[in-house]
């Protein structure tokens, strides 16, 4: 059997671009003792794996990515054979592998077994199922707690995170203001995810916007993104303000170190707490993320957008479409 594999070919400048991927074929390894074979049926593209792209970049998270390597992401797949008695042939599994047709899973390898009901598309298990629908959830829920009649702003918010996170903080009756990079995408936050208002970051001034559409100020700050949009919203949020620091997708490209917000006093004067989290790390409390947003799925209070590609060969370029904005909702390559 012949793989289809999308390596990295060259370290991206900043935001990763297509050509920065190559697509090799090659042959299906044999098993060892221990391993696992897996068809991938999907690929989840996730903006924070650019942060292992980079020479040297390896960290106490994940090691730096090899160069003409299959590119390491999250993949959704079934095992097709196996030489681990723990792994059952025909299992679902949600594992960290790579753009490719075929991977080989071993103990090490970061994996969950799904228990699919078939009551949700399956490609939901990397979204709103997955690990970007429990961020929502865990920064919301943990950190965020946001009340009735709070305001709650979010960062890319049409994207995979963000497009939940809006849903979620509506349910529990806060109103909703989004960042995205675009008109278009600005009026799909407000017609298709409940946002009450969608503010184009590229081109607004968003301070004065954000002053016209929240003159109350912000209680909860949503943040995947960092940078420069960090520091105008730290001037306009209310005392207790709560800030999940989901992502940092604004500097993942970064060569030189990411200069912070000049006004992180505001988190001291305005009593606020801005934390981080890991969601991959909280694995015993996915069954009851999944199981909370299955319902509201299945009762129609959240929904789940899909930005899908067709054939793993396009990895490349979703990913790049990623950084450039090009994505609504979560975006997954069908393999
Ligand atoms: N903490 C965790 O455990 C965890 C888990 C999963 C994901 N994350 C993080 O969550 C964040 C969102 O991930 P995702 O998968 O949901 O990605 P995504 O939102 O689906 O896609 C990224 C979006 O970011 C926006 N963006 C790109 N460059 C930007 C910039 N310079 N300034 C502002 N916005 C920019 C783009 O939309 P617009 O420009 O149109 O807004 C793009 O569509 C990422 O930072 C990711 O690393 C964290």
């Amino acid at each position: 059997m012949k793989n289809t594999q999308v390596t990295l070919d060259k370290r991206p400048d900043g935001k990763p671009k297509a050509s920065d991927f190559a697509v090799v074929t090659s042959d299906v390894p044999t098993l060892n003792p221990g391993e696992a074979l897996i068809e991938n049926l999907y690929v989840s593209l996730d903006a924070g794996f650019r942060n292992w792209m980079d020479e040297g970049s390896g960290d106490n998270v994940l090691p730096a990515m090899p160069l003409g390597k299959p590119v390491m992401g999250l993949i959704l797949g079934k095992i097709i054979e196996s030489k681990n008695p723990a792994y059952n042939e025909g299992a679902l599994i949600m594992a960290r592998l790579a753009w490719e047709q075929f991977s080989i899973l071993t103990a090490d390898d970061w994996h969950v077994v799904l228990e699919d009901d078939g009551e949700h598309p399956l490609s939901y298990h990397l979204g709103v199922l997955g690990d970007t629908g429990m961020s929502a959830y865990f920064g919301l829920n943990d950190i965020g707690k946001p009340q009735p009649g709070e305001t709650v702003l979010v960062s890319a918010s049409g994207g995979a995170v963000g497009s939940i996170a809006g849903q979620i903080a509506k349910l529990k009756g806060a109103r909703t203001i989004g960042f995205a990079g675009n008109d278009d995408k600005c009026r799909r936050l407000e017609t298709e995810l409940g946002y009450d208002v969608g503010v184009n970051y590229q081109d607004e001034n968003v301070a004065d916007r954000l002053a016209e559409v929240a003159p109350n100020g912000i209680d909860v700050y949503f943040d995947n993104v960092g940078g420069p949009l960090l520091e105008v919203v730290l001037d306009q949020i209310n005392e207790g303000a709560r800030i999940p620091f989901c992502g940092a997708v604004a500097t993942y490209g970064d060569q030189a170190a990411t200069p912070g917000p000049s006004n992180l006093f505001q988190i001291v004067s305005k009593w606020a707490t801005l934390q981080g989290f890991m969601t991959h790390t909280k694995l015993d409390r996915y069954p009851e993320a999944r199981e909370q947003l299955s319902a509201w799925l299945k009762s129609g209070d959240i929904r789940a957008i899909e930005h899908m590609y067709e054939g793993v060969e396009n990895c490349g370029v979703a990913f790049a479409d990623l950084f450039a904005g090009q994505n609504f909702g979560k975006t997954v390559v069908k393999v």
